[in-house]
C-alpha cells in the first residue's frame, strides 16, 4: 500500500496541485520552441501524426507507469527503484534507472537554460520594440548577431539557471506551483490571440497543411546526392524521442512528482489531463508558427531559431505587438522555468537524501555544476560551432555541441529510461501492485494499460532503436 511510506521531501496539497506542476513540467520549451522546429525539418504532418500516436499508445501508459512508481516508492528516483525492485523481489540495480535519469535531467538542463535564456532576452527585446515593422531578413539578422555573442547568452543563461536555484531551493510546492494556475491559461489565451493572427495571414491555409496532411515519403526518406530516395529512420525517432521529452518522462521527473503525489488521486484521469494540456499547447504553437513561417517566405526548416524569427515577425506587424511579444515571451519563460525545476528535482532530491545536504546547497551544487556545463551550450552557437566531439559516427558526425546533446538525451536517453519503467512496470512489478496502485479495477483499462507497458511500448522502443541506430555507421 503507498500509505505504508511518506515522502521526507513532503507532499502535493491536492491532486490538483500534482496535476499543475505536472502540467508545469511538461508544457514548456519543448511544446512551444522545439515542437514546431523538429517538425518543420522533419516535413511536417507525417512527422506531426507519428508523434501523436507515441504520445497516445507509448507516451500516456508510461507516464501512468511513471507516476505508479513514484507514488508507491515516495523517494528520488534511485532510492524508489531500489526500493520496489526489492520489494518485487527483483536485484536493486534497477536504482541504475534512477542515475540515467539524473544524468539526462542534468544534461537537458545544461542546455535548456541556454534556450530558455533566449526567451528572456527576447522578453526585453518585443518589450523595448526592437521587431516594429522589421522585414524577415531583419529578424534573422537580429536573431543570428544575437547568437554570435557568447557573453551576451552566458549573461541570460546565468540568470536564467539563478532563477531556477531560487525555486528548487525553496521546495517545488512553494510560490511558483501557485504562479503556474494563472499562468498556464494565460499562455493558452495568448497562443490564442496569436492564432487569430496567423488566421488574418495568408500562409494560414499553408500552414496548417503543412502541419496536418501527412507526406510519408518526406518523413522516411531523404534524397541522397545523386537523387536517389534513402531510407532514413531517422525522424521517427525524434518523434518518439520528443513524446518522451514533452512529457517530460524517462529520467524521474515526473516519478518525482508522482511521489508528493496523495495516495487517493487517480492516476489515470491525471495522466490525460496532463498529456492533453500538452498536446493542446503543442498542437497550437505549430498552428501559429507555420502559418507565419508560409506567409513571410521563411523556411520551416530554419532549425531551432525557427520560434525567435517568425514570431517577432508578426509581433512586429500586429497591432500592439510589443504588448502582446512582451507578454508571449514572459509566458514562456515561466513555461520553462517550471519546466526546469523539475530537470533538477531528482538530483537535488537524491543530495538530500543519501549526502544529508539540506535543500538550498544541494540546488545551489547542482545548479552551479549545471551552470558550467550550459557553457558548451553557449559555445556551441558562436566560437565552437565547428567543434564536432563524435565525428567518428555518421550521425553524429555533422551535429554541434548542442545538437549532440539533445540527440543523446532526446532520442536515447528518454526512450531507453522509458523503455526500461515500462518492463519494470510491466514485468518486474507484480501485477496486484500495479493493479492496486493504480486503482483501475480489473476490467479492461487496467489491462489495456498492462498490455501497452508489456508489450507494445518494448516493442516500439526496440525497434525503432535498431532502425536508427543502423545508420551509426562507424566510417
Ligand atoms: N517537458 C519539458 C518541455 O517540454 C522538458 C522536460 C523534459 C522537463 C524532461 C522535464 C523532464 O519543455
Amino acid at each position: 500500500m503507498s500509505e505504508i511510506r511518506e515522502s521526507v521531501h513532503g507532499q502535493w496539497s491536492s491532486r490538483w496541485a500534482f496535476v499543475l506542476a505536472a502540467t508545469g513540467s511538461a508544457v514548456g520549451l519543448g511544446n512551444i520552441w522545439k515542437f514546431p522546429y523538429i517538425t518543420g525539418e522533419n516535413g511536417g504532418g507525417a512527422f506531426v501524426l507519428v508523434y501523436l500516436v507515441c504520445i497516445a499508445i507509448i507516451g500516456i501508459p508510461i507516464m501512468m507507469a511513471e507516476i505508479m512508481l513514484g507514488r508507491r516508492g515516495r523517494q528520488s528516483p534511485m532510492n524508489t527503484m531500489r526500493t520496489l525492485a526489492l520489494e518485487a523481489g527483483s536485484t536493486p540495480h534497477w536504482a541504475w534507472l534512477g542515475w540515467m535519469g539524473v544524468l539526462a535531467g542534468f544534461l537537458i538542463l545544461s542546455y535548456y537554460s541556454v534556450i530558455a535564456g533566449w526567451a528572456l532576452a527576447y522578453v526585453f527585446r518585443t518589450g523595448i520594440g526592437t521587431f516594429d515593422g522589421q522585414t524577415a531578413d531583419g529578424v534573422a539578422h537580429i536573431f543570428q548577431s544575437f547568437l554570435a555573442d557568447p557573453e551576451g547568452l552566458l549573461f541570460w543563461h546565468t540568470l536564467f539557471m539563478v532563477m531556477t536555484m531560487l525555486v528548487v531551493a525553496r521546495g517545488v510546492s512553494g510560490g511558483l506551483e501557485k504562479a503556474v494556475k494563472f499562468l498556464m491559461p494565460g499562455l493558452f489565451v495568448i497562443l490564442l490571440i496569436l492564432l487569430g493572427y496567423a488566421l488574418s495571414t495568408d500562409g494560414f491555409g499553408e500552414g496548417v497543411t503543412f502541419l496536418f496532411k501527412p507526406d510519408f515519403d518526406a518523413l522516411l526518406f531523404k534524397v541522397g546526392e545523386d537523387g536517389v530516395k534513402i531510407w532514413n529512420p531517422g525522424p521517427v525517432l525524434t518523434a518518439l524521442g520528443h513524446a518522451f521529452f514533452t512529457l517530460s518522462l524517462g529520467m524521474g521527473a515526473i516519478m518525482i512528482y508522482g511521489s508528493y503525489l496523495p495516495s487517493n488521486a487517480s492516476i489515470a484521469r491525471t495522466t490525460f489531463i496532463i498529456a492533453g494540456a500538452d498536446t493542446a499547447v503543442a498542437l497550437l504553437a505549430g498552428m501559429v508558427i507555420f502559418p507565419i513561417v508560409f506567409a513571410n517566405g521563411l523556411e520551416p526548416s530554419a532549425g531551432p531559431g525557427l520560434l525567435f524569427q517568425s514570431l517577432p515577425l508578426a509581433f512586429g506587424h500586429m497591432p500592439w505587438g510589443a504588448f502582446f511579444g512582451t507578454l508571449f515571451f514572459i509566458l514562456l519563460v515561466f513555461a520553462a522555468w517550471s519546466s526546469s525545476i523539475s530537470l533538477i528535482e531528482p538530483a537535488v532530491t537524491w543530495l538530500v537524501e543519501n549526502h544529508g545536504m539540506d535543500r538550498l546547497k544541494a540546488s545551489v551544487v547542482m545548479g552551479i555544476a549545471c551552470w558550467a556545463f550550459g557553457l558548451l551550450t553557449v559555445f556551441s552557437f558562436n566560437v565552437w560551432s565547428d567543434v564536432r566531439l563524435l565525428p567518428m559516427f555518421e550521425t553524429f558526425a555533422d551535429k554541434s555541441i548542442f545538437d549532440l546533446l539533445d540527440y543523446l538525451t532526446a532520442n536515447i536517453m528518454l526512450p531507453l529510461g522509458g523503455l526500461l519503467i515500462a518492463i519494470f512496470a510491466g514485468w518486474v512489478m507484480r501485477t496486484e501492485a500495479t493493479r492496486d496502485e493504480l486503482d483501475m479495477g480489473e476490467g479492461l483499462a487496467y489491462r489495456l494499460w498492462l498490455a501497452l507497458v508489456r508489450f507494445v511500448t518494448p516493442v516500439a522502443v526496440i525497434v525503432v532503436f535498431l532502425h536508427a541506430i543502423e545508420i551509426i555507421n562507424v566510417g
